[in-house]
């Protein structure tokens, strides 16, 4: 079976994956661009960008696993638009009319809407569902490719809890950001159904790995 695979899930030393008052101007709240600097400066984001240079060491290597392989993506209503983007029936997405994602696209909302096609073959579909029916109906998508779980930490953390993510990368940002969405909430006891790896690189960054231990 394919496997569930999470990447480049960036948290503060607090363990915070967003700050606190997301907001159009501010996706990420008051942690700004804090959690997403070593992201943002590797090859791998530029060259998505279609910008030159960044950095190409461990960072990057870490960076670049986020794409190869991954047939779909689940993600969250608070990571697909900021507080109200339900009611604003043009919103689609931060991403522009080319969203990076180039796969079927889940996003989880307890206010579905119709589907939409993008250019670069992005399609948002909308599902009010259990972590275990969207995995199956982005699995079926995914055509036997893997399925990406995108965020955020809400969404995340309830794949977690229910033993669905097969590997998962954090990046660990030396920031205490004291308030925002926890990743690690209600989670106790993770370490024992996963074998855990780190890694620090010279920018900082902590990477951590977890391997589910049945796979
Ligand atoms: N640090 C990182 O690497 C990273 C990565 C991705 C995103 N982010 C950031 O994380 C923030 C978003 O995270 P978040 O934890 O606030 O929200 P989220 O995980 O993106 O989404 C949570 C929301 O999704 C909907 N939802 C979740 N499970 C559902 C289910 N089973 N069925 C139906 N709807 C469901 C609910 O929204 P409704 O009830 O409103 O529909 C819920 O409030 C943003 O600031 C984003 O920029 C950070």
């Amino acid at each position: 079976m394919s496997d569930v695979r999470i990447h480049n899930l960036a948290i503060s030393l607090d363990g915070f994956a967003t700050g606190d008052g997301q907001a159009l101007d501010s996706p990420f709240g008051h942690a700004g661009e804090r959690l997403h600097e070593w992201f943002v400066s590797t090859r791998f984001f530029r060259a998505a960008d279609g910008l030159p240079g960044g950095t190409f060491g461990a960072d990057n290597a870490f960076a670049e696993r986020h794409e190869p392989g991954i047939g779909a993506e689940i993600m969250g209503a608070g990571k697909f638009g900021p507080p109200g983007w339900h009611d604003d029936p043009d919103w689609k997405g931060w991403w522009g009319p080319t969203p990076p994602f180039h796969t079927p696209v889940f996003v989880l909302t307890h206010r579905p809407r119709p589907s939409i096609d993008m250019e670069g073959g992005t399609t948002y579909h909308f599902l009010d569902a259990t972590p275990n029916d969207a995995l199956e109906q982005a699995r079926e998508a995914a055509d036997g490719a893997d399925v990406r779980i995108g965020g955020g930490p809400t969404v995340v953390r309830s794949f977690l809890a229910a033993g669905l993510v097969d590997h998962m990368h954090v990046a660990q940002v030396p920031i205490v950001l004291g308030r925002g969405v926890r990743l690690w909430d209600g989670l106790e006891s993770l370490e024992e159904t996963y074998d855990i790896e780190a890694v620090s690189t010279p920018s900082g960054i902590t990477h951590l790995t977890f391997t589910a231990k049945n796979r």
